[in-house]
């Protein structure tokens, strides 16, 4: 049986981007959506160019980045859908993707329409986006609480109006695999040339279905799957791109769908999103979680050393989850480092290469060995030096449990070193005010406010040597950035991660 092919819409920059504490800024969406198309997506959708200025400028920037398809998402409404296609215009392959809800909830509480002003608005915007873009693809948004018989109304007319892509959205998560099934049968058979139209999936998480119903529509007939990298998105997420991907290979013999995704990149490209939004990935996240492939019972530690396939349907290295025993260190010189990078499948240019190999002596200087782990997390920390902003040059701090601590810090900012010094509750609060009273006194920053909302630290491998990785938000006024910092010394990431947050502020 030959395998069928389907196309991976990745919402990561759009729906996944909208999610409280996940926004990126210009240069990140760049870097993961650079990242996505050598993942092998075939559709990025890289924002909502009407909904701000910053989404239409990241459409544009996208779709003059990469090759593959951007799409932009708009609303019924002619300014919009013009809007989408001035952003689009660069792009090899422009997509316009139009919605319009049609559940009975959203139409009069949302909408204020009537089901007919719906249809009409379909008929008319779908039209008018065809005119202006070959592929526009259409979407009926909360249509699993939509009723039926409209909803295959509304399909028929988005159809005849020229959309190539139909998408049934279960917006809040509300599906049930079964009925995604039937759904999508019940959709084929309404469309009068299906083989002509591709039915297009994407799937909220509230009830921890939209992977299952995601596939149940693949398993019906749909040739899209839309997906955020790690299911991020709003409230409880979307369908996660990696667990989608791999449920249709490893279970090919079920689904005879195929991707064009490299899967061995998944783990370095979840990897970078998490470094690049302040998160780190949950241990039991399935694919690419550090638990994922972690045997701890005797039974199945004795079972997998005789045959790995009595308790691993996925190899590891399948999704580029790195073997810890390939090891470098503080005598490996930047050929073999590069050459790492490469195997891992962590390709830089060379700018950022120059930083990283810089960060990879520091870190092999008071490591013994430095893992592949390791080196994900340098490869993220590249580029965290923002132009403008401040860099950590050294410190000091002096703290125990009777006496107060007390922090010294030396930054450096356009060529100026700027020191001071604060006491704290402890050595991260020292450390922290005195970059605040930094900040306070450099000339144009003396009213920027902002507060510390979260602090996390992670160790990226075992061992008393390990690099410490932590990740803080700061908040200024309704907006959350995040910093990261990385060492083997907590203060010192600490104070990084702080800087890289603050810096932030300053500089978008
Ligand atoms: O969840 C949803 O319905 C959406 C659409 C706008 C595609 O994100
Ligand atoms: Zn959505």
């Amino acid at each position: 049986m030959t395998n069928r092919r389907i196309q991976i819409l990745d919402t990561t920059l759009r729906d996944g981007e909208q999610a409280p504490g996940y926004s990126m800024n210009m240069r990140e969406k760049l870097e993961i959506a650079s990242a996505l198309e050598s993942l092998g997506v075939d559709i990025i959708e890289a924002g909502f160019p009407f909904s701000s200025e910053e989404d239409f400028i990241a459409v544009k920037e996208v779709s003059a980045r990469v090759e593959c398809t951007v799409a932009g998402l708009t609303r019924m409404r002619e300014a919009d859908i013009y809007r989408t296609y001035e952003a689009l215009k660069d792009a090899k392959k422009p997509r316009i993707h139009a919605f319009i809800a049609t559940s009975p909830i959203h139409m009069k509480h949302k909408l204020r329409m009537t089901p007919d002003e719906v249809l009409k608005a379909c008929e008319e915007y779908v039209a008018y986006a065809v005119s202006l873009c070959p592929e526009v693809e259409f979407s009926a948004e909360d249509a699993t609480r939509t009723d039926l018989g409209f909803l295959r109304e509304v399909v028929k007319t988005a159809v005849a109006a020229g959309a190539k892509i139909i998408n049934i959205p279960d917006t809040v998560g509300y599906g049930t695999p079964t009925e995604t099934y039937r759904l999508y049968r019940d959709i084929w058979e309404t469309i009068p040339d299906p083989n002509a139209i591709t039915l297009s999936t994407h799937c909220h998480n509230d009830l921890g279905m939209a992977v299952a119903n995601s596939v149940a529509a693949v398993a019906a007939g749909a040739g899209q799957v839309e997906c955020t990298l790690c299911g991020i998105g709003e409230r409880a997420g979307n369908a996660a791109l990696e667990e989608i991907v791999m449920a249709l290979k490893t279970r090919n013999d079920f689904y005879h769908v195929e991707t064009g995704i490299h899967t061995r990149l998944l783990y370095p490209t979840c990897r970078k999103l998490n470094s690049v939004v302040g998160r780190s990935i949950p241990t039991n996240k399935p694919i690419i979680g550090a638990n994922a492939f972690a045997h701890e019972s005797g039974v199945h530690q004795h079972g997998v050393m005789t045959n790995r396939e009595t308790y691993e349907i996925i190899s590891p290295e399948d999704v580029g989850i790195p073997k810890s025993n390939f090891v470098l260190g503080k005598h490996s010189g930047r050929h073999g480092f590069e050459r790492r990078l490469t195997d891992l499948g962590l390709h830089l240019d060379k700018e950022d290469l120059d930083e990283a190999f810089e960060m990879f002596k520091a870190v092999a200087d008071r490591k013994k060995a430095v893992t592949d782990k390791d080196l994900y997390a340098i490869a993220g920390e590249k580029k965290r030096t923002i132009g403008a902003g401040f860099h950590l040059i050294r410190f000091i701090v002096n703290s125990g449990n009777t006496i107060p601590a007390m922090a010294s810090v030396k930054i450096e900012r356009n060529g100026e070193e700027i020191e001071d010094s604060c006491m704290g509750s402890g050595p991260i609060d020292a450390a922290f005010k005195t970059v605040d009273r930094i900040v306070r006194h450099t000339k144009g920053l003396e009213k920027v406010k902002y507060s510390l909302e979260d602090y996390s630290i992670n160790s990226v491998t075992e061992g008393q040597d390990a690099l410490g990785e932590v990740i803080i938000k700061l908040r200024k006024d309704d907006e959350v950035y995040t910093g990261r910092g990385l060492s083997t010394d907590i203060i010192e990431a600490s104070i990084k991660a702080y800087i890289n947050g603050v810096n932030k502020i300053i500089t978008i």
